[in-house]
């Protein structure tokens, strides 16, 4: 079977394409992935010759050509940083929603029998102290990223509804795992701590977040592609939920570092306080539950970075460096720009 994958070189694209192969090493995969800054070369090393990187931007590739004999497409390609979005949204709004609808175009013109777009419940904007967003719950987006993943989502929605194009929708929770970009909340906060340099929490830390390891979210999309109703959507979450002082104290205890690394910073602008799924859809009709507790594969995560000092130095590169320096060493003044 030949898939098009978008967005593999980048975290949790590659942690599926790694997935899927393991599983299928017969299969086919056609990985389409402009390398930006988030995309990784090192991330596809070790993959068998049924895997196939082309160097290309969704929104001009030529994608009826790339998904000939294609099964099913998986489109993870997203910018995908919320800090990002607020400093600049426009790339957001191209690859996100742009990307989206022509790789939609392209695929139901070529009648690709299922396309799995790898949506977030950061569409559902952000939860008070209580509660859970089922599929139903209204979609009310608060950063630039998350209203571009909105579009991105609506247009699927709309492809089903007017050209019954079988389209399936995940929204899942926050993912962790090897390959994530440093630049987002785990990676960052541990490879700050094994180079013993502060680790900057947002407020007070009391924002909550549900984390699941990256290999239980490709597990279920593999349920999605094999299991789902077309023109579904399906929440993919774990009930693992901590606030991000409590994750940074977990890291620290796990890497045995001292709680004095951590550095309170001026706060994400819109900032959503907390998100948490019910997945009860996934489990009932797709048979799908993690099966990685939050313990073990963040002690698993943690390893990982550890264990691959050649790839954290290739991700924590000059303009990584730049970024970290503009952003967090100047915060206030950053913040003050924007
Ligand atoms: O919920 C799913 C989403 O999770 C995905 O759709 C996004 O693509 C992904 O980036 C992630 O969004 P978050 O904004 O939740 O992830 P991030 O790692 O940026 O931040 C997680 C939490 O940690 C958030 O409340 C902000 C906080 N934070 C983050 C960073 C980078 C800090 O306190 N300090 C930091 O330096």
């Amino acid at each position: 079977m030949k898939l098009l994958v978008t967005g593999g070189a980048g975290f949790i694209g590659s942690n599926f394409i790694h997935y899927w192969l393991r599983a299928h090493p017969s299969d086919q995969i056609v990985n389409v992935d402009k390398l930006t800054y988030a995309g990784n070369p090192q991330n596809l090393e070790g993959l068998p010759a049924g895997h196939e990187l082309v160097c290309e931007d969704i929104c001009d590739a030529d994608l009826e050509a790339r998904m000939e004999g294609a099964e099913a497409v998986f489109h993870f390609a997203a910018e995908s940083h919320v800090d990002r979005s607020i400093d600049s949204a426009e790339v957001f709004i191209r690859t996100n929603v742009l990307g989206t609808q022509r790789l939609l175009e392209a695929a139901r013109r070529r009648r690709v029998s299922r396309f799995v777009l790898v949506s977030t419940d950061e569409v559902y904007g952000a939860l008070g102290a209580a509660g859970e967003c089922d599929e139903d719950a209204a979609l009310r987006p608060n950063s630039p990223y998350a209203a571009s993943k909105a579009a991105a989502d609506l247009l699927a929605r709309a492809y089903f509804k007017t050209h019954q194009f079988p389209v399936l929708v995940t929204r899942c929770c926050n993912n962790y795992g090897p390959y994530q970009h440093p630049e987002k909340m785990i990676p960052l906060m541990t490879t700050n701590a094994l180079a013993d340099i502060p680790l900057p929490v947002y407020g007070k830390g009391e924002q909550v977040r549900e984390w699941i390891h990256a290999e239980d979210h490709c597990r279920a999309l593999e349920a999605v592609y094999r299991r789902g109703q077309p023109g579904a959507v399906y929440n993919i979450g774990t009930a693992a939920r901590l606030s991000n002082l409590e994750l940074v104290q977990t890291i620290l205890r796990l890497l045995d570092k001292p709680p004095s690394l951590i550095q309170f910073v001026a706060d994400r602008p819109g900032h959503d306080f907390r998100y948490a799924l019910d997945s009860a859809k996934a489990r009932r009709e797709l048979g799908w539950e993690p099966r990685i507790s939050f313990e073990t594969g963040l002690a698993k995560a943690l390893a990982w970075y550890r264990e691959n000092p050649s790839w954290v130095e290739s991700a924590r590169n000059d303009s990584y460096r730049k970024y970290y320096a503009e952003r967090y060493e100047n915060r206030d003044q950053h913040l003050k720009n924007l």
